[in-house]
């Protein structure tokens, strides 16, 4: 794991987004796994930028995203679908037919699983995967638990979850409650992981995935395990992190 410690949400999405830029520039047909969130809508801002300041060409790029609630259309605006059209593929010369989703409204939720699961078999898997983390240390939608799905799956969300995404919809009843996740297979086989954390709020989460025990009670900290992980976190996110792991600006473990 390669740690870098941001002194503000703005360094945190410079430095992803730098990393990002390398992977398309170096490999401009990229898959990239994309997320939603707040945490990563810096990044796609300034990947947007140097897009504008012909510095990046997304034409060869697909994008494969980790989930999205299931019951919402594309259009709905709560959807992830329509947040990448607003926070990233509508600003950047990426072909829509090569940006993916799962289906919020697929009739068949278990064909859906079987039908994302093996799209992104068939692409290659992934070369880079951005996460984010939930306050739970959930990736994607992968929920603490006994045990973690290796494949797409439709998840019944957390207590928590629900509350902590209630601040995009006008209540928490709106918040759906079963969504579609990648699984941690697809993630862990992500040739290079990118994990996004800003603020307080992130700072148990990001001890369970940089410090604690392995387990499916702490999806995150999985990324233990994967050997190109970078993690780009503020202060704040570190802070409980720091209390074991001294980071100056970054640090290798
Ligand atoms: C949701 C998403 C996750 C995301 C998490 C944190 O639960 N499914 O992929 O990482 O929210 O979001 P935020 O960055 O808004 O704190």
């Amino acid at each position: 794991m390669r740690i870098y410690k941001a002194k503000d949400k703005a360094e945190v999405s410079r430095k992803a987004a730098n990393i990002i830029s390398a992977q398309i520039i170096l490999k401009p047909d990229s898959v990239l796994g994309l997320a939603t969130g707040d945490s990563p809508i810096g990044t796609y801002e300034q990947l947007i930028d140097w897009y504008n300041k012909g510095d990046l060409d997304f034409s060869q790029i697909t994008a494969v995203n980790l989930d999205e609630y299931q019951g919402l259309g594309p259009d709905d605006e709560q959807s992830y679908a329509y947040f990448m059209r607003k926070h990233l593929f509508d600003h950047v010369n990426i072909d829509p037919v090569n940006c993916f989703i799962e289906d919020g409204l697929a009739e068949e939720p278990q064909a859906e699983c079987i039908r994302y699961t093996e799209l992104i078999r068939g692409i290659g898997g992934i070369d880079l995967q951005l996460l984010g983390i939930g306050p739970n240390a959930h990736i994607g939608f992968n929920e603490p638990g006994e045990a973690l799905e290796k494949d797409t799956h439709l998840v019944k969300l957390n207590e928590s979850t629900i509350r902590a995404n209630s601040r995009f919809f006008d209540s928490e009843d709106d918040v759906p409650k079963f969504a579609y996740t990648m699984g941690i297979k697809a993630i862990m086989q992500a040739r290079c992981i990118v994990l996004v954390a800003n603020g307080e709020a992130k700072a148990d989460a990001m001890y369970k995935c940089v410090c604690g025990t392995i387990s499916a009670e702490a999806p995150a900290s999985f990324l233990q395990l994967h050997n190109n992980v970078f993690i780009v976190a503020d202060e704040a996110a570190l802070s409980k992190v720091e209390t074991r792991i001294p980071i100056d600006k970054e640090v290798t473990i």
